[in-house]
């Protein structure tokens, strides 16, 4: 995942938050000079990179980590038995251990009284640093904590400097891409860092050629604009406008839609509601493509579009990820499977002195029993040689005809 290849391993790599990074080099600093630290809490929304930063401040400084994340909260026994043990200690060869407690705002949702005393009672013991991460700084269940800690602010990042980053993202992935696409992706990320490197990653990182076989950067990945509006909006006009103003093809965004309804709906009767308007609106095209009238998509353009925005009951999922659908991946895949077909069927045609559709049809079949006789009898390196010669094919051309 990029979000874990790029993921900062100095606190020099963090991107924005040009004050809280500071203020964690101050942190550092004092740790190197053997001064005693006050814990922090870095708070803000999340993606823009308060657990990277207290990751990349152990790395980058060379002291030892210990993580504990929101499950180790449920009970105050495996607190007791992991940080208060690492808080007292010297660490390993007298180094200094860093003690994460990452996401301590979750500490309310998995709430056994034990937990607050014994965060309390670590606090109160640990000879080692201790960096707290949060959302919400002022979340109840943290109240006790306030006055023990320092508080530094994680901001949302700016569009130019996730801009910036994804260029070079881009670039060192040897990814041609264009301009706007990029600002698309920046602005959609609404400053979070990971959203925007998934992202990137669902258009670029999976399927290189297939990008380039059904273009899709031609669409400016406009299609993620338009899915977020039928799948954020309970609002029929929002989701109608944003297709009828958008130039994404309505059979491409059906596909779309269709692979993403599970994605983003949970609940069972708005997946059923949508599925059923989709339905409707995938018979509206089918008509329209039969009959050549077209203002059937006007219908069917409707429904896929506020058809499934009003079956939302209310939740939804908020996954920045949009699966790629596959029936469009299954396209590009056949398309590769024609292309070797037909040069295949070329190169037989010509030495069988026969047609390309005949090759395909009665030849083809027929081979593969052959070959795959010739591979019993003769082991497979001597009957792939034979073949080759015999036939005038590569050894790509027999695998294909095998598989096929
Ligand atoms: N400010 C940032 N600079 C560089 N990368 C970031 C930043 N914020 C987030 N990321 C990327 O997003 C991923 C998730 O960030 P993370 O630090 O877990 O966010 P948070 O803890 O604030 O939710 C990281 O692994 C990193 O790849
Ligand atoms: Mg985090």
């Amino acid at each position: 995942m990029f979000s874990e290849k790029y993921a900062p391993v100095m606190l020099s790599q963090i991107i924005g938050n040009e004050s809280a990074v500071s203020m964690l080099m101050n942190f550092a600093e004092k740790i190197h000079k053997g001064e005693k630290t006050k814990p922090i809490i870095l708070v803000g929304p999340s993606g823009t990179g308060k657990t990277s930063a207290a990751r990349a401040l152990a790395y980058g400084n060379s002291f030892e980590l210990l993580e504990t994340t929101a499950s180790d909260y449920r009970d105050a026994e495996t607190l007791n038995r992991t940080i208060i043990p690492a808080g007292s200690s010297r660490g390993l060869f007298g180094k200094t251990t860093v003690i994460l407690m990452d996401e301590i705002d979750e500490l309310s949702k998995k709430y056994d009284t034990g937990v607050e005393r014994a965060v309390d009672k670590f606090l109160k013991s640990t000879k080692q640093p201790v960096i707290f991460t949060a959302e919400d700084y002022w979340d109840p269940s943290i109240r006790f904590l306030r006055g023990a800690v320092e508080r530094i602010e994680f901001k949302k990042v700016s569009h130019d400097v996730i801009f910036a980053f994804l260029k070079k993202i881009a670039d060192k992935e040897g990814i041609g891409i264009e301009k706007e696409l990029l600002d698309m992706l920046a602005k959609r990320s609404n400053g979070d860092v990971r959203g925007a490197l998934n992202d990137l990653e669902a258009i670029l990182g999976a399927d290189k050629e297939l990008i380039e076989n059904i273009g899709i950067r031609d669409t400016k990945m406009e299609i993620f604009g338009v899915l977020d509006k039928i799948f954020t909006s309970v609002n029929f006009d929002i989701s109608r406008n944003a297709v009828m103003k958008s130039s994404v093809d309505t059979d491409m965004l059906l596909n779309w839609v269709d692979e993403n309804i599970p994605v983003r709906y949970s609940s069972k009767m708005s997946r059923r509601d949508a599925y059923y308007n989709l339905a409707k609106a995938s018979r509206f095209s089918a008509k329209a493509n039969r009959t050549n009238y077209w203002g059937y998509l006007r219908y069917s353009s409707v429904l896929m579009s506020s058809g499934v925005a009003v079956s939302n009951d209310g939740y939804v999922k908020l996954l920045r990820q949009y699966s790629f659908p596959s029936k469009i991946r299954h396209m590009s895949n056949t398309k590769e499977n024609r292309y070797a077909m037909n040069e295949i069927a070329d190169k037989l045609g010509e030495r069988l002195h026969t047609s390309k559709k005949k090759v395909i049809r009665d030849y083809l079949p027929l081979m593969k029993r052959i070959f795959e006789s010739e591979i019993n009898k003769l082991g497979e390196k001597e009957a792939l040689e034979k073949i080759k010669t015999g036939y005038g094919l590569e050894a790509e051309d027999i695998e294909f005809i095998l598989s096929s």
